[in-house]
């Protein structure tokens, strides 16, 4: 995690680095800081603390300096505590630096080398900077090569030597690390949404490779000290940020895009009413070949998978495994070439599921990333990408990257069914129509968001809720209880309900509201029995239910109709739902809603 940005050009630079940090600020905001060549003393002055990049703007207010190069930082805490001598850059001797990874032998490192004594901080970064200098005679790149040799883990390093003026070095092992040229200099970052519309093209840098940026030249070192040519991309991605608009908060926004981004992820994939993925290039003998299905992917990207697998076993009759991607390669997996892995993520820099993904391809397995960030890690990683078309994400919690997720999917799974012979035409004809009413299933949930908003307030006092339903029920419920404890830090499960008896029952009062989701015809009478049986215990219910499922509802203290699909396409309607419900608790309660304590929307650690 964390996110790291350099500027060294004609402007000044603590406006291109403040800026900058405010848009890499959802990797991280514990604490911010920047360290800028003094234009008048040529001394490197460096300002940081612990707080947000709004903190460190006042920091820099109170004590200004000039400048036409720096570095910044924007940190998620993990070696060290939030505080502002752990804030990064470090200086150390001749060397300021910003890091974004983790360095797995900073202990070992330290003593080796008998750092100790110039450290003043608990971070790892800063026994990196202290190697650095220990090695640095005047040559940066022998500097910069010797010490990665030393170094175990992942790292994105962005370096200034006092003595060498207004130019920023760069090294990177698996962390990212993008290099642009800006109006009037050149730029690096942890990814291209700090470039802010400033750029057209980018570099990826690659790993282990030194990259020089100079106000009008960007060079790259492979590790003989030999110059690379490097390959610029398009920037075919919306890097500025168009506010929050009308709403409170980015979360709000973005749950209230859905309609619109989940018809865009659709519109490329129906071609004449028919499910297609010729635009993504994905092949029919891929779709085809494969014998099972696996997915690797984190939180709200692996309830997505969740979700699909009850496609896949329901539709294809198909082996699926949905694996938590930090814990894949510890789990054994049974992974062959005629597995399909598919690789979701909004970032698509999420270190776990990159890892995970190329250890399904080094056993042999094709693979499909779902992504949202085009360009991305994973998406560079795997042999075919379906992009969505969720737009920039800026709330650390996932909604419309989820919904995009689940389309994309939904797709996948429709098109494996048309190439295997599973749908006829009246199939696939069914099955696109039900998609197609997605949006306005959605829709129709968010023009009734005040029923859920006044619903939420029972909600608000809580310490403890559950979550409960069956079958595809449960797992658009595992998603709905994510959203609900990661924003408004309630704790909630989410529970299969027929399970609740085997133990978990015991938790059930008076004082955990339960909220129920019955969506599926064919259980609807054991899903009612499940609630029943909490409702006995005290518990209060809040039934979010397909409208049309037959029920009193006077038995319920609220209940929020949801507008009927098929059930297969009843995640649409259901997460709608279940968003705006964590998302009123959370601002009813008075919080940060789009960066709850924590918490980093782009996850580059293991
Ligand atoms: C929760 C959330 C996270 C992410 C997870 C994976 O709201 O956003 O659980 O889904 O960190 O991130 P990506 O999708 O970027 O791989």
């Amino acid at each position: 995690m964390c996110g790291i940005v350099g500027y060294t050009g004609k402007q000044n630079v603590e406006k291109q680095i403040l800026d900058a940090l405010e848009l890499l600020e959802y990797r991280g905001y514990d604490s911010a800081g920047m360290a800028i060549m003094d234009d008048l003393t040529g001394q490197i002055q460096v300002r940081k603390c612990a707080g947000r990049v709004s903190d460190l703007r006042n920091v820099w207010c109170q004590n200004l300096v000039s400048g036409r190069c720096g570095i910044g930082h924007t940190r998620w805490a993990t070696h060290g505590g939030v505080c502002d001598e752990n804030a990064h850059p470090h200086r150390v001797g001749r060397i300021t630096l910003v890091h974004n990874g983790i360095i797995e032998n900073y202990e070992a490192l330290k003593d080796h080398f008998g750092l100790a004594d110039q450290l003043v901080s608990e971070t790892d970064t800063e026994v990196v900077a202290a190697l650095l200098n220990h090695f640095y005679t005047g040559d940066p790149h022998q500097a910069l090569v010797e010490t990665v040799k030393w170094l175990k883990g992942t790292f994105a390093l962005v370096v200034i030597f006092e003595d060498i003026p207004n130019v920023i070095f760069a090294i990177r092992n698996v962390s990212p690390i993008v290099a642009a040229y800006h109006k009037n200099g050149t730029m690096l970052a942890s990814d291209v949404a700090a470039l802010g519309g400033q750029a057209d093209r980018y570099l990826v840098v690659p790993e282990y490779h030194v990259v020089e940026l100079h106000q009008d030249a960007i060079q790259i070192y492979d590790m003989e000290d030999r110059l690379c040519e490097p390959e610029f991309l398009e920037i075919d991605w919306d890097t500025t940020r168009d506010g929050k608009g009308q709403y409170p908060f980015y979360m709000e926004k973005e749950i209230m895009e859905q309609p619109e981004v989940i018809e865009k992820t659709l519109s490329s994939r129906l071609v004449d009413g028919h499910l297609s993925l010729e635009a993504d290039g994905v092949p029919d003998e891929v779709l085809k070949a494969c014998e099972r299905i696996c997915v690797v992917a984190c939180g709200t990207a692996m309830h997505a998978g969740l979700v699909a697998q009850n496609m896949v076993r329901s539709i294809l009759r198909m082996p699926m495994d949905v694996e938590y991607a930090s814990e894949f390669m510890y789990m054994d997996p049974v992974i062959d070439e005629k597995t399909l892995v598919l690789a979701i993520s909004q970032s698509g820099e999420t270190i776990d599921t990159l890892e995970a993904l190329k250890y399904a391809r080094r056993q042999g397995a094709k693979s499909i990333a779902v992504i949202n960030v085009k360009g991305s890690s994973i998406a560079r990683e795997s042999d075919y990408v379906m992009y969505t078309a969720a737009g920039p994400e800026i709330a650390v919690a996932s909604t419309k990257a989820y919904t995009t997720q689940l389309a994309a999917l939904f797709v996948l799974v429709g098109r494996m069914a048309v190439v295997r012979g599973v749908f006829d035409e009246a199939a696939e004809k069914t099955f696109v129509n039900g998609l197609v009413q997605a949006p306005e299933a959605m829709q129709k949930v968010l023009d009734r968001r005040e029923e859920i908003h006044h619903i939420a307030r029972g909600l608000l006092e809580a310490k403890d809720a559950f979550m409960i339903g069956r079958g595809l029920d449960y797992s658009i419920l595992l998603e709905g209880a994510l959203k609900l404890k990661e924003i408004s830090y309630i704790h909630t499960e989410a529970y299969a309900s027929g399970e609740l008896k085997h133990g978990t029952i015991a938790l059930i009062t008076e004082k955990t509201p339960v909220v129920a989701l019955v969506t599926q015809e064919r259980i609807r009478d054991k899903e009612l029995s499940n609630i029943r049986e909490v409702q006995s215990r005290g518990a209060s219910v809040v039934l979010l239910v397909k409208d049309g499922i037959k029920l009193n509802q006077e038995d319920y203290d609220h209940v929020f109709m949801l507008p009927a699909m098929a059930d297969g396409m009843m995640p649409f309607p259901a997460s709608a739902a279940l968003q705006l419900l964590a998302y009123y608790v959370s601002m009813d309660r008075g919080l940060d809603v789009d960066k709850p304590r924590n918490l980093a929307k782009v996850v580059t650690v293991e």
